[in-house]
């Protein structure tokens, strides 16, 4: 029987995938954990257990006590937070999927995902529609971690055969709950400022273009990935994926479609350099042809879903 640990559950993506995965599989089926003492509020219903992805024994207790098949491990740093933390953040990203990693080569479990990035991506790599296969040399503490993650899990599948699946996920935009950290999350604060206030301020300067996804899109792709022949899945590194690119003006622009009144201004911070150093589109033919992935949401359909589902209490 699938029994499914999703490590990372309160974050932006985990609690969505928690969701999204008892529906397919149902609730005993899954099992949400993160390093908190408490469940989030929108996974109450679902079995909770606290758990630090760096404490080795605590996670190989758990495997064994629930007999879990597939591990998802979603806890991170984000690029952002990993600037101010580059130790931790490496400590984190790298042990933790190290951790989980072994577990598959014990076969102990038999499948794992594991999120990598577009911050895999530097200065050096095409800009437009990056390719699957191209220049790496990551800037940020983030994108190392998430290269050499990418690194290993090739070398695990090859060396041990894990079956171990990944995503390079663009920013994603999301109203259940709220992103942490990361360089892209303006894109999800913008509309809640739009709706609260009809005002915001981008700490991304106007024309800086970088590819994102809504988060529906984001899980179908996931769950699509994991679910798909292994014969399928030609890539152990990561795939690309793609879903909508654009700057913070244009997504001004459409936010105005619904809220003529609304205004932006920029302040750019540290988070531009960042942002700067990676693709502003993506080429995810590859990630098309192996298991079928096609994106279903454009920014007009991402922008009506956003203003009309955001909760501002969220977040003020
Ligand atoms: N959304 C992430 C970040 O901005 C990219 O993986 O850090």
């Amino acid at each position: 029987m699938k029994k499914i640990l999703v490590i990372g559950a309160g974050g932006q993506i985990g609690t969505e995938l928690v969701l999204e995965l008892s529906n397919r599989f149902g609730k005993d089926s899954v099992i949400a954990s993160d390093i908190k003492d408490d469940s989030p509020e929108l996974l109450k219903d679902h079995k909770y257990v606290k758990l630090n992805v760096l404490d080795k024994e605590g996670l190989n207790d758990l495997v064994e006590k629930e007999s879990v098949t597939d591990i998802y491990l979603l806890a991170a740093l984000l690029s952002a937070t990993a600037e101010n933390q580059p130790k931790f953040a490496w400590e984190l990203n790298m042990d933790g999927l190290f951790n989980v990693l072994d577990l598959a080569k014990e076969e102990k479990i038999k499948k794992v995902f594991w999120p990598s990035s577009i911050a895999v991506f530097g200065p050096s790599t095409p800009k437009d529609k990056t390719p699957q296969q191209t220049v790496m040399e990551p800037t940020t503490v983030y994108g190392i971690s998430k290269q050499a993650g990418e690194q290993w899990c090739a070398y695990y599948h090859n060396k041990y055969g894990v079956d171990v699946r990944s995503i390079r996920y663009p920013g994603l935009i999301s109203y259940s709950s709220l992103p942490g950290g990361g360089t892209t999350d303006y894109a999800v604060d913008i509309f809640y400022h739009a709706k609260e206030y009809g005002k915001y301020t981008s700490f991304l300067d106007k024309d800086t273009a970088l590819p994102m996804m809504y988060m529906e899109d984001a899980i179908r792709a996931t769950i699509e990935l994991m679910e798909a022949p292994e014969s399928n899945i030609k890539v152990r590194t990561s795939y690309n994926l793609s879903g909508v690119s654009f700057t913070p003006k244009q997504l001004a622009e459409a936010i105005k479609q619904h809220i003529p009144d609304f205004g932006i201004d920029y302040a750019p911070d540290y988070r531009q350099a960042i942002a700067a150093s990676w693709p502003s589109s993506i080429d995810d033919q590859v990630a098309k042809n192996d298991w079928g992935w096609e994106k279903r949401y454009d920014l007009n359909k991402i922008v009506s879903v956003m203003l009309e589902k955001v909760n501002p209490t969220l977040l003020f």
